[in-house]
């Protein structure tokens, strides 16, 4: 696998590229799904979910609602439209909800634990009723009662796993609702994280062959998942989920894009620190062959220190991009029941798909 630096030498920037807030609607509709919940200790996860209608889509036959579905063919790839601007945070992303669909079956494979190398700690609590049909992940409890109280809070606490954590600014959203434990790939994300996140317990590992010898309610995998560039990877990822995820309990799976959904586009971002520091990022993503399972996006990078000298480096990510269809059959291959739900946001983007996988019980 490619060696970022983005994610090395560069990862101190990361908050400056890809702001915290940026990732709080979207972290809220994931805790949702999740949770299999509307509302969490704590007040209600995001107005944009709506859990009724969530539960009603989501058992609906057949496919996405929302997203601007695209030609799967290959060439369309390239000639829709030259890129253009959204506002995608660097290889990551954000926001809220619609609904959409997918009705699996089951398989199985049920593999072995293993282990995985220590960084740090963990925190928060429960849920309300399920939206979602297998329902399970959401320990039922009084709301209210628990929300002021500390002691029952950390006893009840929805534990939830995610895979690729980076910077933890998924976490830093999620980490009220959830006692989180978050794995990535790079140290040096993980000691940006740690320092956003000091009471969550951190990882160091791969998801595709990590083993923390324990079972979580939850399983997130966010936009890391693209970094999953072959069917094998991605299966991989996929069964590292699975055998961190407790018998009833689900998976969440958000790659930026599908094969349906992909679209070249370029955006830009950053933001300045108090001390004078400041980045800006310039992203432009294609595809050279559709044929295969990647995407490619490069990056520039305007770096400004405190004392006002600016540097520029350039990166090129490989990124998986799998139709729909791969991604429901790879699920149901790792023993998950699978479904697809769209995405409601008011960003102004593709809304994504969420691959919501449910352990049987
Ligand atoms: C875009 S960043 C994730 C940012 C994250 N969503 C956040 O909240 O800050 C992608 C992350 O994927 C991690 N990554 C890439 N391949 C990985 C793998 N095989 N296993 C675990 N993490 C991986 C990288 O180290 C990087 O931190």
């Amino acid at each position: 696998m490619t060696e970022h630096r983005f994610y090395g030498d560069l990862a101190p920037w990361w908050p400056l590229l890809s702001p915290v807030d940026e990732y709080a609607e979207e972290a809220a509709f994931a805790a949702a799904l999740l949770s299999g919940a509307a509302t969490l200790p704590g007040g209600a996860i995001s107005p944009l979910v709506d859990a009724t209608r969530l539960s009603r889509e989501a058992t609906t036959p057949a496919g996405e609602t929302a997203a601007p579905a695209r030609d799967a063919a290959a060439p369309a790839r390239e000639t829709a439209a030259p890129a253009r601007e959204t506002s995608r945070r660097p290889a990551g992303d954000a926001a809220a909800p619609a609904c959409g669909t997918a009705t699996p079956a089951c398989g199985t494979a049920t593999p072995a634990c293993g282990t995985a190398t220590p960084a740090g700690d963990a925190a928060t609590p429960a849920s309300e009723d399920a939206a979602l049909p297998d329902e399970a992940a959401a320990p039922p409890g009084d709301v209210a009662a628990q929300a002021g109280d500390t002691t029952r809070r950390a006893r009840d606490a929805v534990t939830l796993l995610e895979l690729g954590s980076g910077g933890g600014h998924n976490a830093v959203h999620l980490k009220k609702w959830f006692s989180m434990t978050l794995v990535d790939l790079s140290a040096a994300m993980l000691a940006v994280s740690e320092r956003l996140n000091p009471e969550v317990e951190h990882r160091q590992g791969d998801m595709r062959d990590v083993r923390l010898g324990r079972v979580f309610d939850a399983v997130f995998v966010h936009d890391a998942i693209e970094y999953m560039v072959t069917e094998g990877d991605l299966r991989r990822a996929m069964v590292t989920a699975f055998v961190h995820t407790r018998p009833g309990g689900r998976a969440v799976f958000v790659p930026d894009a599908t094969a349906e959904t992909f679209v070249p586009e370029t955006d830009h971002g950053g933001s300045d620190a108090p001390d004078g520091r400041g980045a800006r990022y310039l992203s432009w993503s294609y595809d050279p062959d559709p044929g295969d399972t990647t995407t490619v996006t490069d990056y520039a990078f305007l770096l400004r220190d405190a004392d006002g000298r600016v540097t520029v480096a350039h990166e090129t990510h490989e990124t998986g991009l799998f139709p729909r269809d791969t991604w429901l059959r790879l699920l149901r291959e790792t023993g998950f029941r699978p479904e697809a739900v769209t995405e409601q946001t008011t960003e102004d983007r593709t809304p994504r798909t969420f691959f919501v996988a449910h352990r049987p019980g």
